[in-house]
């Protein structure tokens, strides 16, 4: 009989870009203070991408911390998604990209489309392909650079965003514990409340724009219903994956959520009856940074110990779609050295990047040539 298979977090790392944007920098070219948005959302500041960074360059230094701790090589992924709403392009996706930087030549890439909820939808679908047994180790991104594509004119929704990227590699194990279940949910009738109009099946001159005056690759958002729904869903979907892991809420030793608004998580924490000091918060400091916030998230309480062995983690996320999911992890396979990885891997995964580089020019270089030959002879 086959042995069964568990999915386990065995690295993580997380990247956002140099420069911080505080609120009272924000209020130089907004109608807006500091006071507001603190009380309103909890956010002090955000990281803005300069000029040359962008989602994939940020998924691609939160990927090579990620695999720095996992201790593997990129050649040993078999899988990498990213999750994000603010991609470099329709295809090549971005997880493509960082695939080709990575030089991870044995992995599949994808990109997902379910905003905020992204990063749990994309765990959620690798861990179910590792369990199967289809792939044994998988990269999972959440990236974005928000700063892309908010109104800078629209005050209540420019304040609320920031840029970042979270990974987690995933391995299998027969070691029971991993990734324990999970909820993914959508309401489509509600994605007018929380949308980027873009041109894609629907020709850009049929006036993409919304309704309520929404720019094309702008978000668009009615906050006080996003609100509610947010509140609604955290605690709704924690239980049902409780229920689905065969443990109750208070089993849960932290709550990971999606780092929208403290005051979201503050009434959640309230309808789940969990002490808000079991959820983690880091709003304060990076903004609401869409798909990637859950990385980001479970790096810092990674960092700051609030991650234990045989600890039970929920993680949870919301958004535009509308989409929710939940998710149950028992923690834990293998503590990763304080060193982050063996000198000898580390070496090899650096010679691994510089042949990606190497590789990917020539194999561009060669399909150039091959196409001028063929020009040529005909
Ligand atoms: N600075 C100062 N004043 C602002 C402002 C800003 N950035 N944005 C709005 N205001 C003003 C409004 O114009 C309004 O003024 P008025 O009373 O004179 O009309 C007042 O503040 C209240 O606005 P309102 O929109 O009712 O505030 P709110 O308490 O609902 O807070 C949000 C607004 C956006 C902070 C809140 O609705 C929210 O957090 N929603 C969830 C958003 C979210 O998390 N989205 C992402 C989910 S993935």
């Amino acid at each position: 009989m086959a042995a069964v298979r568990h999915a386990h977090v065995i690295g993580w790392g997380m990247a956002v870009p140099e420069t911080a944007m505080t609120n009272a920098e924000l209020s130089a070219f907004v109608e807006t203070n500091d006071e507001w948005i603190y009380a309103r959302t909890g956010i002090r500041q955000r990281f803005i991408a300069n000029e040359g960074e962008s989602t994939a360059t940020l998924a691609y230094r939160a990927a090579q911390q990620a695999l720095e701790v996992a201790d593997i090589l990129p050649t040993d992924l078999d899988l990498i998604v990213v999750a994000t709403s603010t991609a470099e392009n329709i295809f090549p996706s971005t997880a493509s990209l960082v695939q080709d930087w990575l030089n991870a030549h044995d992995a599949g890439a994808f990109d997902l489309s379910a905003a905020c909820s992204g990063f749990v939808y994309a765990l959620n679908m690798a861990s179910d392909s590792i369990r199967v047994g289809s792939i044994d180790a998988a990269l999972v991104i959440g990236a974005e650079t928000m700063s892309r594509i908010l109104d800078w004119q629209d005050r209540s929704t420019c304040i609320l965003f920031g840029d970042g990227a979270g990974a987690v590699v995933l391995k299998a194990s027969e070691s029971p514990g991993g990734v324990l279940a999970s909820v993914l949910r959508s309401d489509g009738s509600g994605g007018d409340l929380l949308a980027i109009p873009s041109v894609g099946s629907i020709d850009a001159s049929e006036s993409r724009a919304g309704a309520n005056g929404s720019k094309l690759y702008k978000m668009s958002m009615a906050g006080g219903e996003v609100f509610k729904f947010a509140t609604r869903v955290v605690s709704e979907s924690v239980e049902q994956a409780c229920r689905l892991a065969e443990i109750s809420v208070s089993d849960i030793d932290l709550v990971i959520p999606h780092q929208a608004n403290l005051r979201i998580l503050q009434a959640a924490a309230r309808k789940l009856g969990i002490d808000v000091d079991r959820f983690m918060s880091n709003v304060e400091r990076y903004g609401n940074t869409s798909a990637a916030s859950i990385p980001i998230a479970l790096c810092e309480a990674i960092e700051q110990k609030r991650v234990q062995d045989k600890d039970h983690i929920a993680l949870v996320g919301f958004g535009g779609g509308l989409t929710w999911a939940s998710m149950i992890i028992r923690w834990g396979i293998s503590k990763p050295s304080e060193q982050h990885g063996s000198l000898l891997n580390r070496q090899r995964r650096h010679v691994q990047y510089r042949i990606a580089r190497w590789r990917s020019r020539s194999r561009r270089w060669r399909r150039r040539v091959n196409s001028r030959v063929r020009d040529l002879q005909s």
